[in-house]
């Protein structure tokens, strides 16, 4: 009891000096990309603007009783028609970079399926190019949870290896028209979180699950998120194929994919819960990462899902390895992990069905950190440094983008909502705790805030609100919250622009 209290204590005391410790932008390489992340159905609006087709989430948005205040991505930010705005914005705070995700039925309005869109195209041919003038490099996602509707309904887009197809024509398309210019290719954001809604627990389109783990009324968890994983791997690993083989040497860019990177500390101080919290990481992290960086999946995944995880070929397991130039982690929190196969579990819950598992914020009843707006999310800044360090370790210093990190508020008052000193707090605290990475040898080259401007946060519709802009769906009018110029006091650091 005494150890355990002792263990909490030491991290509450590290926690607390990173977050008040002081932090300088020139502790960071001067070529250091620091920006602010974004994603198209989060922030175009727009939705049956400039040709463009219906996506997943236009669908799912307009028929399910999921989004918490039943809202929509219609006019979200109405970014399509704002984004000079948005642009200066950016500029104001001093960024060098902006990642943003390209809607593909933007561009493909019906897949493969018709054609091309090009006042779509035209749209991120003049964003990419106002960014530039500015000085802002485009970070480019092609695919944030969203994909033409036309794909579901084809043929269940993920469930599907013919999404390995139809994920190539998009890429390639994106590569010719805007890879002049864009030197930063992520080809998924985070697919290990959006499986878990869309096929384990339900929330995301295509809202599949099967009772007990989530409330839905169709699918079967227990194996189609490894199959929509499998094709999304192998998806990244032929998009990956096509650059390097045909655009890399020419245009002299880097293509990576970014996930979802939760830190996991052993909920007891017993081996079996140090383990089961490596085991989180693996059915979390590893899962998508060793196939793209050593050529197949975790052997503890492979051991203990038997059959439910499908198989690579030989030749497609030289095609994943090495896919990847970077990695991309977007960190917010830790959670304890406690062994569920030494102890009992509830085995409804499906971590610890599969990975037997129990993931929790809380030990004892006190949280892991201070709890945002974001249920299950803390603020833990030291699990940054360890969530780096891990990636780091496993994936022989892979480059690394911190490709997403932010603080979530509940939609106050607006006086509260602009006085946003634990947003400052937090965002110093995990920046201080990256820097620990670095001075360790983590190979990162970027950072970049979630998000410019408050945006449509998925089930959580406008009920949270992430941005370093106060956004008034009302008006749309931007207003800087405290930690917009916070970040721009950090960015002007006198000592780099000498
Ligand atoms: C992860 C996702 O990539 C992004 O779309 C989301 O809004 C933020 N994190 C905050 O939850």
């Amino acid at each position: 009891m005494k150890m355990r209290k002792a263990m909490a204590l030491a991290l509450f005391l590290h926690n607390f000096l990173l977050i008040s410790g002081e932090l300088h932008r020139s502790e960071f390489p001067p070529s250091f990309l620091f920006g602010t992340s974004t994603s198209s159905y989060q922030i175009e609006g727009a939705y049956l603007e400039g040709h463009k087709g219906l996506s997943n989430w236009d669908v799912f948005t307009h028929h399910s009783v999921k989004i918490r205040d039943g809202s929509n991505g219609d006019v979200a930010d109405d970014h399509y028609n704002r984004y000079m705005g948005d642009i200066e914005l950016m500029h104001a705070l001093g960024v060098n970079s902006y990642r943003f995700s390209i809607s593909w039925s933007r561009v493909l309005p019906r897949g493969s399926f018709g054609g091309v869109n090009l006042v779509g195209i035209k749209f991120y041919n003049t964003l990419i190019d106002a960014l530039l003038i500015k000085g802002i490099q485009p970070f480019v996602t092609l695919s944030h949870f969203d994909c033409p509707q036309e794909l579901e309904e084809r043929f269940g887009a993920w469930l599907s290896p013919q999404m390995r197809k139809e994920f190539s024509f998009y890429a390639e398309l994106c590569f010719r028209e805007f890879g002049d210019r864009v030197k930063h290719w992520v080809t998924f954001n985070e697919p290990n979180l959006m499986l878990h809604f869309a096929y384990t627990i339900g929330g995301f389109p295509p809202d599949r699950c099967s009772k007990p783990f989530g409330n839905c009324s169709s699918g079967d968890s227990m194996t189609e998120p490894f199959i929509a994983a499998h094709n999304i791997i192998l998806s990244h690993a032929l998009a990956a194929n096509i650059y390097k083989t045909n655009y890399q040497i020419k245009q002299k860019g880097l293509i990576g994919i970014v996930m979802a990177v939760t830190w996991f500390e052993p909920l007891r101080d017993i081996i079996q819960d140090y383990l089961a919290s490596q085991r989180a990481l693996s059915f979390d992290v590893a899962w998508f990462l060793d196939p793209l960086v050593h050529g197949d999946y975790p052997s503890d995944m492979q051991q203990m899902l038997g059959l439910r995880l499908p198989m690579f070929s030989s030749k497609e397991k030289r095609l994943l390895k090495n896919s990847l130039d970077f990695i991309g982690v977007n960190h917010y929190s830790s959670l304890y992990a406690m062994d569920c196969k030494s102890s009992s579990c509830n085995m409804d819950d499906f971590d610890a069905n599969n990975a037997l598992i129990y993931k929790t914020g809380e030990r004892n009843g006190v949280p892991i950190g201070p709890l945002t707006a974001m249920p299950n999310s803390y603020v833990v800044p030291s699990g940054m440094e360890k969530a780096v360090m891990y990636v780091a370790q496993r994936y022989n210093n892979t480059p690394m983008y911190i490709t997403e990190n932010g603080y979530a508020q509940h939609d106050v008052s607006l006086e509260i909502l602009l006085n946003d000193v634990d947003r400052v707090k937090y965002l110093r605290g995990y920046l201080n705790s990256l820097r620990n990475a670095m001075r360790k040898g983590a190979d990162v080259r970027g950072y970049f805030v979630w998000s410019i401007i408050d945006n449509f946060e998925w089930a959580f519709g406008y009920t949270l609100r992430f941005g370093l802009y106060h956004v008034d769906f009302k008006t749309q009018e931007r207003t800087p919250k405290r930690s917009a110029e916070w970040y721009k006091e950090f960015l002007t650091d006198p000592a780099i622009q000498s």
